[in-house]
C-alpha cells in the first residue's frame, strides 16, 4: 500500500511559473497526493454560473504528468463574495443575533437554500469535469465542516430545525410532551411557535438544546450528502472523504463517518503541551475508530508552528517525524500537510509549509523531504491498521447533555475521557472508541467514563456485556437521563442499578477547581494497593445492595460510603466509580480490569515512549526531547529525542 505523503496545494495562489518549480520539489520530497481546490470556489466561478476551469485543468494535467494524484475538493468551503453580496441571507447568524460578514471563511448558515443549491452545482460541475481525470485519487468534500460557524441561528435555519421537528416528533404534542414544556409555561400551541435556541435570559429547555446540536450536526451532514450526491452523478466509484477535527463536540462523527469512504483528520497538537503526544495518540485512535476497518488519513497537520494560538511554538526538530510516524502506527496510511507552499499574503501567510518561505535551504525542508523518502520505503510493507482491545465509550448526546448548563455541576465530558484514556496509554494498551451500538463483544475490557444520555438499550447492552463475559467500567453520571432528557426513573442508572448492584441516593459533587473549597477528596484504597488515593470532579452516596467495595470516601459528608465497587456478572465484571480517581488509583483500577487479559500489548518500560503495533510492525517512538534507551524485542533501542525506530517482526528496520 502507499502511504500518501503531501498537502493542500494552493497553486491559484501562485503564478503559474511557479507551480513548474512546486512540481519539481514535490517530486523530490516524495509527494504522492496533495488536496487541491479547498478555497478555489471563487476562482472556479468568479460569477454565478460562469465557471472556469481551464487553470485547473493545466494544475490537474501537470500533476498526472508528474505521478502525483490529486484529492479534489469540491471547493465549497468559502463562499465567493458575489454569493454572499447577491444573497445575503446566506450568512450565518451568532446565538446573539449577529449576522457574520464574508472576508473570511465558512461563512454560510448550513440551511441557505441558496448557499446549499451553488455548493451543489458547483460540486456537481466539478465532478462531471474531473470525474475520469487521472489524476483523480478522491474527493474532498468542503472542508472541515462547522470548524468555525457549527450552529446558525438566522430565520432560515429556526425553519429548518421546525421541519427536522416535524419530522422527529408529528405532532406538537409529542414535542410538548418530550420536551417538558409544562416546566415554565413552556408549551407551544404550534410547530411555527417552536424557535431555536438563541440567547434567552436564562436556562433554557434541555431538551430543546439537544435537539438542536442533533439538527445542527445533521443539517451539515446534509450538506456533505448532498454534495456527495452530486458527485456521484459522475463519479460512483472514486472514494469519498471530509476531513475531521478530532475530538470536535459540534457534530456526531459516529454518524458522520457511516456517509465516508475514508476517514480523515486534521490534527494540530499543541507542541508546547506536555500532554500533547498522548493527546495526538487519543485522535489517532479515534479516527481509526471511526473508520472501523475503512483506510484512514492525516489530512492535515503543520510542519511547524501554527498561528491560530495565542502564543505558537515551533516543533523542535524530530517532533514532526515522531508525530507522523505516531498516526502510522495507529492505522493512518497517510499523513499530509497543510499546506504545500507557504502563502505570501493572506490570513495564514505565517504558517509554516512544506516548502517554507525561507525556501530549500532550510531544517523543515530537509525534514520534509527525508521523511517523504522513508515513507515511500515503508508504504509497501505495510499492513491494514490493528485493532484496539479496550474499549473507551464515546457519546455525542451524552457529550452534548452532559455539557449544559443547570446541571448539579459543571463537567468537562472529555476531562474524564481523557483522563481514562491516558491511564490506558500509559499502560501501553491498545484502544478503541466505541459507542452505544457499538458491537462491544470485540473488547476485552470497555471503559464508560461517563454516558449522562443513555437509551435503556444502551444501558441493556453494557450489561449484557458484562453478562457475556466482558469486564465493564462505568463512571460517574451514566444512565442519568433518557434520550429526551428525562431523569432515568428510580434513581437513575436504569437497568445498570441491577448490573452494578448499587443505586444513587444523592449526588454531592465536588467543588470545580478554582473555588473556595477543597476540590479534591480522600479515598480510601487499601485493597486496590494505593495509600492516600484521592478523587476529584464527583462523589455521590451509594446505597450498595450486591457489589464488593474497593473504595471508600474517606473524607467530607460521605465519609465511609462507597466509592469504588466490583460486582461478578454472569460470565464478566462490572466496576462502578463515583469519582474521577487520581491517576495512580486509575492506573491500579485499569491493572485490575485487564488482569488476566491479553489488553496490555506492549508493556511500556520507559515513559514517554509509545510502543504501538500495525500488522507485523512494531513503531518505538520517543515522544520526549531527550534521548532514551529501550528494551524492546531483546534489543536495547537507543532513540534519539523524538527518534522512531520501526522493527518488522523481531529486527530493526530503520531508526
Ligand atoms: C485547518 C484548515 C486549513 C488551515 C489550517 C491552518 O483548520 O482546514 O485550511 O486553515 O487549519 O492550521
Amino acid at each position: 500500500m502507499t502511504i500518501w505523503f503531501g498537502g493542500d496545494y494552493n497553486p491559484e495562489q501562485w503564478d503559474e511559473s511557479v507551480w513548474r518549480e512546486d512540481v519539481a520539489l514535490m517530486q523530490q520530497a516524495g509527494v504522492s497526493m496533495v488536496t487541491i481546490g479547498v478555497f478555489s470556489w471563487a476562482m472556479l466561478e468568479p460569477q454565478e454560473g460562469t465557471f472556469t476551469f481551464e487553470w485547473l485543468d493545466r494544475v490537474m494535467d501537470t500533476l498526472h504528468a508528474a505521478g502525483i494524484r490529486v484529492d479534489l475538493a469540491t471547493a465549497t468551503a468559502s463562499p465567493p463574495s458575489w454569493l454572499s453580496h447577491r444573497y445575503p441571507e446566506s450568512l450565518p447568524v451568532t446565538e446573539n443575533g449577529v449576522r457574520l460578514q464574508r472576508g473570511s471563511r465558512q461563512h454560510y448558515c448550513p440551511s441557505s437554500p441558496d448557499y446549499r443549491r451553488l455548493a451543489t452545482r458547483l460540486a456537481g460541475e466539478i465532478a462531471c469535469r474531473y470525474g475520469d481525470h487521472p489524476a483523480l485519487e478522491m474527493w474532498h468534500i468542503n472542508n472541515e465542516y462547522g470548524c468555525h460557524v457549527s450552529r446558525c441561528y438566522c430565520e432560515t435555519s429556526a425553519a429548518a430545525f421546525r421541519n427536522w421537528l416535524i419530522a422527529k416528533y408529528g405532532t406538537i404534542d409529542a414535542l410538548n410532551r418530550s420536551w417538558g414544556t409544562a416546566f415554565w409555561s413552556q408549551r407551544y400551541g404550534a410547530f411555527e411557535e417552536v424557535t431555536v435556541p438563541s440567547a434567552a435570559p436564562v436556562f433554557r429547555n434541555p431538551t430543546q438544546l439537544l435537539d438542536f446540536d442533533r439538527f445542527s450536526s445533521d443539517e451539515l451532514l446534509g450538506i456533505l450528502r448532498e454534495e456527495v450526491a452530486a458527485v456521484r452523478t459522475s463519479s460512483d466509484t472514486v472514494p469519498i472523504t471530509t476531513n475531521f477535527m478530532g475530538f470536535f463536540k459540534p457534530l456526531d462523527y459516529w454518524a458522520w463517518a457511516a456517509e465516508l469512504d475514508v476517514i480523515s483528520d486534521d490534527c494540530y497538537p499543541d507542541p508546547d503541551d506536555p500532554d500533547a503526544a498522548y493527546l495526538a495518540a487519543m485522535t489517532r485512535d479515534l479516527m481509526r475508530s471511526l473508520a472501523d476497518g475503512k483506510p484512514w488519513l492525516v489530512m492535515e497537520q503543520s510542519v511547524g508552528a501554527v498561528t491560530w494560538r495565542t502564543s505558537n511554538a515551533a516543533k523542535p526538530e524530530g517532533m514532526m517525524r515522531a508525530w507522523s510516524y505516531q498516526a502510522i502506527a495507529r492505522g493512518a496510511d497517510g499523513v499530509l500537510f497543510f499546506q504545500w507552499r507557504q502563502s505570501e499574503r493572506g490570513a495564514e501567510r505565517f504558517l509554516p509549509a512544506m516548502v517554507p518561505h525561507t525556501g530549500t535551504d532550510s531544517v523543515s525542508w530537509k525534514a520534509i523531504r527525508a521523511l517523504g523518502a522513508e515513507l515511500g520505503k515503508l508504504g509497501g510493507q505495510l499492513e491494514a491498521a490493528t485493532p484496539g482491545s479496550v474499549g473507551i465509550m464515546l457519546d455525542w448526546d451524552a457529550w452534548w447533555g452532559i455539557e449544559q448548563s443547570g446541571l448539579p455541576s459543571t463537567i468537562d465530558y472529555m476531562e474524564g475521557v481523557r483522563a481514562w484514556y491516558r491511564t490506558l496509554y500509559d499502560l501501553g494498551a491498545s484502544i478503541d472508541f466505541v459507542n452505544p451500538r457499538s458491537d462491544l463483544g470485540r473488547y476485552t475490557a470497555v471503559i464508560v467514563p461517563t454516558l449522562f444520555v443513555a437509551t435503556g438499550e444502551a444501558l441493556g447492552a453494557l450489561g449484557a456485556y458484562a453478562e457475556a463475559g466482558g469486564r465493564l467500567l462505568v463512571g460517574y453520571q451514566s444512565g442519568i437521563t433518557d434520550e429526551e432528557g428525562r431523569l432515568t426513573p428510580g434513581g437513575y442508572l436504569g437497568s445498570l442499578s441491577e448490573t452494578l448492584g448499587l443505586r444513587i441516593d444523592e449526588f454531592f459533587p465536588l467543588p470545580v477547581p478554582g473555588s473556595v473549597a477543597t476540590d479534591s477528596v480522600r479515598l480510601r484504597a487499601n485493597d486496590l494497593g494505593v495509600r492516600d488515593a484521592t478523587g476529584s470532579v464527583w462523589s455521590e452516596r451509594l446505597v450498595v445492595t450486591d457489589a464488593e467495595v474497593l473504595a471508600r470516601f474517606a473524607t467530607g459528608p460521605l465519609e465511609g460510603g462507597a466509592a469504588i465497587t466490583r460486582r461478578a456478572v454472569g460470565a464478566g465484571h462490572a466496576w462502578y466509580v463515583a469519582t474521577l480517581p487520581d491517576s495512580w488509583l486509575r492506573a491500579r483500577l485499569v491493572a485490575q480490569l485487564v488482569a488476566d487479559t491479553s489488553a496490555l500489548t506492549e508493556a511500556v518500560a520507559v515513559t514517554g515512549v509509545e510502543v504501538v503495533r500495525r500488522g507485523r510492525h512494531r513503531f518505538v517512538i520517543n515522544q520526549t526531547a531527550s534521548p532514551l534507551t529501550v528494551p524492546v524485542a531483546g534489543h536495547a533501542l537507543a532513540l534519539d529525542p523524538y527518534g522512531v525506530v520501526v522493527l518488522d517482526g523481531d529486527e530493526v528496520w530503520r531508526r
